[in-house]
Formats: structure tokens, sequence, C-alpha cells
């Protein structure tokens, strides 16, 4: 069997013909470049792709940590001065980062904001044979910008210790400072950029060149900032997962249609009243089975199957233990432990390649507002590492249980997490490295569980489908008791 990097000859995932990006942001304070920034680095670096911010803002701070308005006045010298002593600082820094072969993007991040800046800004990239692409955030939308300051910049370091309003107040006096130089990108410029004005709304693009640049444009042409969330959801115990067996496309267990049943009320307690949401699913059985109780519940619930969130694909090792692999092909068991991320099952894929086959998830994702999906371990780990920024040796490795809601909203800089455990007990798949995964041994389960184990392993799906309705009961209870704590919030 193989290991394989499957991405370009480069190793990070991009086209051969692709060169070293610097991504320049251009706007006035508070116009959501310093996030848009962020995103995009955290993107690429999903993507495999090394990325790194520079922030003038963080290289002024050290001479000057609290300045006032006056400080962005063009006709303070001293102001200017420091200001483009921390631009160069910050330019010097990022050549140094791509002279050193470190990375392949990297994100400038201040405002920009004249003609002479981006001139200079070109001319130190292009002596240092880097492309540039300009990424203009444009709003005059004064509510907007006004609720950014009291988001964000109120609690900036900038404002440490001072009073919120007397912050916001000097931060808008710091805008009106740059709204006297700031000149819009001009086509005349003669500039590879994109523009994106009020959020999105309108969109002007420039002389793209190259796969990554049109990549970078086509993301933050997707990025929005309506407030909502992303639910992720393993689909109930499946037949398979009591077994211990990897793959597949078995049904759930008994436990595993109670979560399918108790899933409405879980996501009920963590929904706004009357929010759409829409489902998505994966192409196999025991996601959509999941779903089902879910997309019926509520008729702002709206479902999708996506072939992209299938669960990691095993290829020769489908439908085996972990314990067979390990007794089958143990240099590939030992290969996968080594590097899991990297690792491709032969005939099947990588956690590598599950990424790559998920970016028009994450694109989609990023245009929606509020969706649940019901998916696969691999798959979750994947989609939950692009917003909690998981490093790849650490994302293959995340316990992700069973029977758990994850609830992920976006904030400014950040993203907030709160998990809904069912309370409906499910084998753990988990598999630490050298081990087999706890559920070989899941006989160590209480109740419900340890009877349905038993029945599972004497006699086939079919079989021991029938024999456990005698439990149909003790299902009916947990269900209950599982909507009932749901619907308290617990
Ligand atoms: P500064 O120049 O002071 O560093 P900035 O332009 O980097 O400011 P951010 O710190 O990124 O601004 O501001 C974040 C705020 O901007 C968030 O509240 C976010 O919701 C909002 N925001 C994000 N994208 C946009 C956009 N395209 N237009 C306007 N506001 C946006
Ligand atoms: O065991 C459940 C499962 O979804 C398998 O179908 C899949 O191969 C596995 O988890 C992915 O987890 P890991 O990459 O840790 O083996």
């Amino acid at each position: 069997m193989s290991r394989s990097p499957s991405v370009g000859a480069n190793g990070h995932g991009v086209q051969a013909e692709d060169t070293r990006i610097c991504v320049v942001m251009v706007g006035l304070p508070a116009r959501g470049k310093s996030l848009i920034a962020q995103k995009v680095v955290r993107y690429l670096r999903w993507l495999s792709v090394p990325a790194k911010t520079f922030n003038v803002g963080n290289y002024r701070r050290l001479d000057t940590p609290q300045p006032t308005a006056a400080f962005f006045d063009t006709s303070n010298k001293q102001g200017e001065k420091l200001r483009h002593a921390a631009a160069e600082a910050a330019v010097n820094d990022m050549i140094k980062y791509f002279n050193n072969k470190a990375g392949l993007v990297a994100v400038l991040d201040a405002t920009n904001s004249t003609k002479v800046r981006r001139k200079w800004v070109r001319e130190r990239c292009d002596q240092a044979n880097i492309s540039t692409l300009f990424v203009e955030s444009k709003c005059d939308d004064e509510d907007l910008i006004m609720s950014n300051i009291m988001e964000v910049k109120t609690t900036s370091p900038d404002y440490k210790g001072q009073d919120p309003e007397s912050a916001a107040k000097d931060f808008r006096n710091r805008i009106r400072n740059y709204e006297r130089v700031y000149q819009t990108i001009e086509e005349e410029e003669d500039l590879t950029f994109v523009k994106i004005i009020d959020v999105g709304s309108q969109v002007v693009i420039n002389h793209i060149k190259d796969h990554l640049q049109s990549r970078v444009v086509y993301y933050v042409m997707s990025l929005h900032i309506k407030p909502r969330s992303i639910w992720l959801s393993r689909h109930g115990e499946s037949v398979y997962n009591l077994t211990g067996r990897i793959g597949g496309d078995s049904n759930l267990s008994h436990r595993g249609e109670a979560y399918a049943k108790a899933l409405p009320g879980l996501v009920a307690a963590s929904v706004p009243q009357d929010a759409h949401i829409q489902i998505w699913t994966s192409t196999l059985k025991r996601t959509i089975a999941t779903a089902r109780w879910l997309a019926s519940s509520k008729k702002q619930y709206t479902t999708l199957e996506w072939k992209a969130l299938d669960e990691l694909d095993a290829g020769l090792c489908d439908g085996l233990t972990y314990g067979q692999i390990k007794d089958r092909f143990p240099e590939d068991f030992a290969s996968r432990d080594a590097d899991k991320y990297n690792y491709r099952y032969t005939g099947g894929e990588s956690y590598r390649d599950v990424v790559i086959r998920l970016e028009p998830i994450i694109m989609e994702l990023e245009r929606s507002e509020n969706v649940l999906i019901v998916t696969h371990q691999a798959v979750l780990r994947c989609i939950y590492a692009y917003y909690m920024n998981v490093p790849q040796e650490r994302s293959p490795w995340m316990e992700v249980p069973l029977h758990t809601l994850i609830k992920l909203t976006p904030r400014a800089y950040s993203t907030e997490e709160q998990r809904f455990t069912a309370n409906i007990p499910a084998v753990s798949t988990y598999r630490e490295k050298g081990g087999e995964a706890k559920h070989q041994t899941a006989e160590d389960e209480v109740g419900l569980g340890e009877l349905e184990i038993r029945d599972i392993q004497a006699n086939e799906e079919e079989e021991a489908a029938e024999k456990m309705s005698s439990f149909d009961e003790e299902v009916e209870e947990v269900i209950e008791k599982a909507n009932n704590e749901a619907a308290h919030g617990a």
C-alpha cells in the first residue's frame, strides 16, 4: 500500500505555475480587512498552502501602543514617520519570509489607502519577484461601521483600559483622518485587484493572473457577515460502529435510531425560533437516516445530499476492523500512525484527499447562513479543523464522539463552540495512536449498549435487528429522556 502526499508537485496543493503572492489589503479602518486577512490565511493553511499575515498595526504598536486619532493625521510629521517605519518593517519581514522559502502567500494587513503607498508596496514586491493581489474592502454604511467599531475596536489593544465610548469616538476621528487622503483603487493604477463593495453586494475584479490568485478571489467573494451558526453531527451509531468495522454503508443501530429521533429536540434547544436551516448529509444511508426526523420536523428545514460529505474511503480496508487491518497489513497500519494526515489507503483516500474534496463544501458554507451537517468521523474532523484552525498533525486524531451535536458560531476573529450531548449511549470509535479502538471492548458498555452488542455479534445485521425489537420500549424511554433534557437546555 502507498503513502502519498497526493497534491501538486510542490506538495502544497497548488499548481507549479503558481507564484508567491502578497495579498495587499486596502481600505479605511474598520472595514473588515484584518478579519478577511485572517480568514484567507486560515483557509490557505487548511489547504496546505503555507501562508502568514503581516499586520502593520502590530509593528506600529511596538513604538506607539496607544495612539490618539491625531497620530493618524497626515500633517503630523512624527506620526507619518513612525507609520512608514512600521510598514517598512512589516514588508521587510514579509520579504524575509518569502526568501526563507517558508511561504507561498503573505497577507499585508494595513490600510494601504493611498496610490503612493500601493505603488511603493508593489515596487518592493516586484523587486523581490513576488506577485501582488490587492484586496480592497469598501463600505460606506455608517451604521455598520459604527457597529464594527463597537464590536472590535473598543476592545483593541490600542484602547486597553479606556472607556468604550471615548474609544469609539477617538476611532471615529481616526477614520476621518484616513478619509482625507483615502483613494479607492482605480483601473489606471494597473494593479491585480479585487474590490469588495458593501460586504460583497458588488465586486470588481481586475487582471487576476493564476490559479491560486483566483482561488483567493473566489474565497473573499464568498464571505459574508450575517449572524449564523454551523451545526456538526456524526451519524447515529451504526451497525458497523458496533462491530468495529470501518467504512461501509450500514444501517443505524437501535441506539443510532434513538439519536436520530432525539436530534430534532437537541437542535431545537440550540436554534433560534423559526430559523431556516439547510441540512446537509452525505449520500450514505447512516447520515440520511440520522437526519430524516429532523428534516421532517419543521418546514424551515431543507435537505441536501453531498457526495463530498461521504466518509474517507478506506479502499482495500473498507469493512475491516482496525485489529484486522493491523494483522493483515501491519506496515500500513504503522505508516498510518506515523503520518495519519498523509497516509492514503490503497484504492482509497487520505485526510489530505478529503480536505481537497471538501473545498467546495467550505466555499458553499462561507456563502450560506445556518447549516447543519450530518456526516462521518473523518469528514467532520476536517470541517471542524477549518473552523477551529486545528493543525494537520492533530486534526486526524481529534476525538469526536457519537451522539453529540457541535454548534460553531463564527465571531469577529474566532469561532465559538458549544457541544450538546444526547445522553444516548454509543460505542466509542476513537482509536488512539498504536491502539485498535475502544469499540473492540464495547462489552464494557452498560445497559442497552451491552445487550445490543452481544446480539449484533451473534447475528448478522438483519437477524440482529429483528431480535433487538424487544428493546424498543427501552429505546423509546431513552429518546424521551433525551428530548426532555434537550428541551431544558441540557
Ligand atoms: P483596521 O484598519 O483598524 O485594522 P480593519 O479594516 O482591519 O480595521 P477589522 O478589525 O477586520 O477591520 O473589523 C472587523 C469588523 O468588520 C467585524 O465586526 C466584521 O463583522 C466587519 N466586517 C467584515 N467584513 C467586512 C466588510 N467586507 N465590510 C465591512 N465590515 C466588515
Ligand atoms: O469508525 C468510523 C469511521 O467513520 C470509519 O468509517 C472511518 O474510516 C473512520 O471513522 C475515520 O477515522 P480514522 O481516520 O480515525 O480511522
